[in-house]
């Protein structure tokens, strides 16, 4: 299992990695927005701090534009995956590439459905996003357990799937039990993760006990 930090924030990623947890980094115009300055350098930025996987979104939605946009993205660094938003245009897009050699991830996946989609236009990963579901009272995990069985049935699609949309350390939990490819999680879900009220007590009872006597 892999866990990539969904960020563009340097900081968050290079504290990330520090604990083994920058497999890979996905980011999106969101959250390159919340940096500021250019994408090309952001990207190129993150592309030299993780040896892993970084996800660079496309931001043209017509095909031919997708494919000039994501060539010139994977031109940032050998490890660039080309991120593009799940749409007729964008399967068309991801064949493509798998043809070039180029790697793809098709984002924005809200179905089973969709997700068989793009592991048939070869995209190598797959990215449903779990949280935005709840959030219109469906369920994200169902959606994730979907996809799982339906790649571990057919093992001719080769595409991996990477979770997104990730709130929870609970989620981080249920998704590492189904056997998730990739985990992609915010900074702040990773930090989550660290915390247990039973662990400050115990230590903070150690402290005291430990005043008790000499080393
Ligand atoms: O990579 C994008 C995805 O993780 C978005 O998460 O919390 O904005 O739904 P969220």
């Amino acid at each position: 299992m892999d866990i990539y930090v969904d960020s563009a924030n340097l900081k968050e990623i290079e504290a990330a990695k520090e604990l083994g947890l920058a497999d890979g980094v996905t980011t999106n115009p969101t959250l390159i927005a919340k940096e500021g300055g250019s994408m090309r350098e952001i990207l190129g930025k993150i592309a030299k701090t993780v040896s892993g996987p970084v996800h660079a979104e496309v931001l043209n939605l017509e095909y031919a534009a997708i494919l000039k946009e994501g060539r010139e993205l994977a031109k940032i660094a050998d490890n660039i995956v080309v991120k593009i938003p799940m749409l007729r245009d964008g399967l068309r897009a991801a064949k493509a590439f798998y043809e070039e050699g180029i790697p793809t991830n098709i984002t924005l996946i809200f179905s089973p459905a969709q997700a068989i989609l793009a592991a048939k236009a070869g995209a190598t990963y797959v990215c449903p996003f779990l949280g935005r579901l709840d959030d219109i009272g469906h369920d994200g995990l169902l959606l994730l357990s979907q996809i799982r069985s339906i790649l571990d049935a057919n093992p001719d699609l080769e595409t991996k799937i990477i979770a997104a949309s990730i709130r929870t350390p609970g989620h981080m939990i249920e998704l590492s039990q189904m056997g998730i490819d990739i985990l992609t999680a915010p900074s702040k879900v990773l930090q989550q993760m660290e915390k247990h009220p039973l662990t400050d007590q115990g230590i903070a009872a150690f402290i005291e006990d430990a005043k008790k006597f000499s080393a």
